[in-house]
């Protein structure tokens, strides 16, 4: 049994923004609202954040240029115009990029004397102005966990930053979902399938992150009639992805991720494949590399009948990689090399992953 650490103050609700406006403008004076350039504007969720400071009479500003993967360089730019303004508090609003940038940016913003090197220092520390995080997409989870995923574009590397950085607080409302696309839909809602899958085959899982999953696959799997195509979804389907979400962040929260994230970061920076859909390729390799037992359980509280079904469900939601067959070869190639050296990702699996097993986990989607 480990510990089961979770020090976001979560509010799961309809309005959760202006309901709790107090709580938000609670944590400086000014605030640095942090997000991507047009869907926080087009869901309304800037918007929300904006009405509610105003009305509790706290100032901010905005920096909307973060892009999907978020990089170093953005980060510091983002931080830059933070400490201009004065700003002393960081509002995450988005999916994951933004969110992750944040985080990123409340702890260099705590660091003013750093370069970027700090990011990635694993001997700093992890002080930071408060952060709080509105969700706006159904994958990342990243309202309710430490990690910040970065991209060095210069070096094309796409790697969670060492420092360890909760949210204060996360206000999570599903409504903002009705604006995202399909594409985006499905492919975070297979980011979250995604972070279930591999929090519950996983070393470090125990009972309370178990609980985790297990509710957060069943709530998961009232929304995939949806991403079968079988009706449209609505308000209270788009509150139990959002929920889910969460609930899969809290679960990675404790264990961490496993192989098919490790597998995915080089496939989404050097192919330009989504995140989400890039985890689960690998998610069917590993699903079939674990035990039976194990494997049907988890897909069989998702909602599928097996390995196969949950691809013909990623395949019509998401679509194949559109790679040809010697640079896809390279990749993995690449991938699995760099793996072999990823210790931490290897020994999360429950079961023994040498080099032909990672190789099946690997190759497994595009055999
Ligand atoms: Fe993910």
């Amino acid at each position: 049994m480990g510990v089961f650490y979770m020090p976001v103050k979560v509010y799961t609700q309809k309005e959760a923004v202006g309901k709790n406006a107090s709580m938000l403008a609670s944590f400086g004076r000014k605030a640095l609202l942090v997000t991507g350039r047009n869907s926080a504007r087009a869901n309304g969720s800037l918007e929300d954040v904006c009405k509610a400071l105003d009305r509790e009479g706290v100032s901010h500003v905005v920096f909307d240029r973060i892009e999907a993967n978020p990089s170093v360089r953005t980060v510091m730019e983002a931080c830059s115009f933070g400490i201009a303004e004065g700003a002393d508090f960081v509002v995450g609003i988005g999916g994951g990029s933004p969110m992750d940038a944040a985080k990123a940016v409340a702890l260099m913003m705590s660091h003013p004397e750093e370069d970027s090197s700090y990011l990635y220092r694993a001997d700093g520390d992890d002080v930071h102005i408060p952060v709080v995080c509105v969700p706006t997409t159904c994958g990342t989870g990243s309202e309710v966990t430490a990690v910040s995923v970065l991209t060095d574009t210069q070096k094309g590397i796409k790697k969670s930053i060492p420092h360890k950085i909760f949210p204060d607080l996360a206000l999570v409302d599903g409504k903002y979902l009705r604006f995202a696309s399909e594409k985006v839909l499905a492919n975070t809602a297979f980011d979250a399938l995604t972070h279930l899958i591999e929090s519950g085959l996983n070393r470090k899982a125990d009972c309370l992150s178990l609980m985790c999953v297990e509710e957060g696959l069943r709530l998961w799997s009232a929304s995939l009639p949806i991403l079968r195509g079988e009706r449209k979804a609505e308000d209270a389907d788009f509150a139990n992805m959002m929920s889910a979400s969460t609930m899969a962040g809290m679960a990675i929260a404790q264990t961490g991720t496993a192989i098919p994230h490790g597998l995915s970061y080089s496939v989404t920076v050097k192919l330009g494949v989504e995140h989400g859909k890039a985890c689960a390729y690998f998610t069917a390799g590993y699903l079939s590399a674990a035990p039976q037992k194990e494997r049907e359980k988890l897909l069989s509280l998702a909602g599928f009948s097996g390995i196969r079904d949950f691809q013909s469900v990623l395949h019509s939601a998401c679509g194949k990689v559109q790679a040809d067959a010697d640079t896809l070869k390279k990749v993995l190639e690449e991938d699995v090399e760099e793996m072999c050296s990823n210790s931490a990702k290897l020994k999360a699996a429950p079961f023994e992953v040498d080099r032909s097993i990672l190789e099946e986990i690997a190759w497994y989607e595009f055999r």
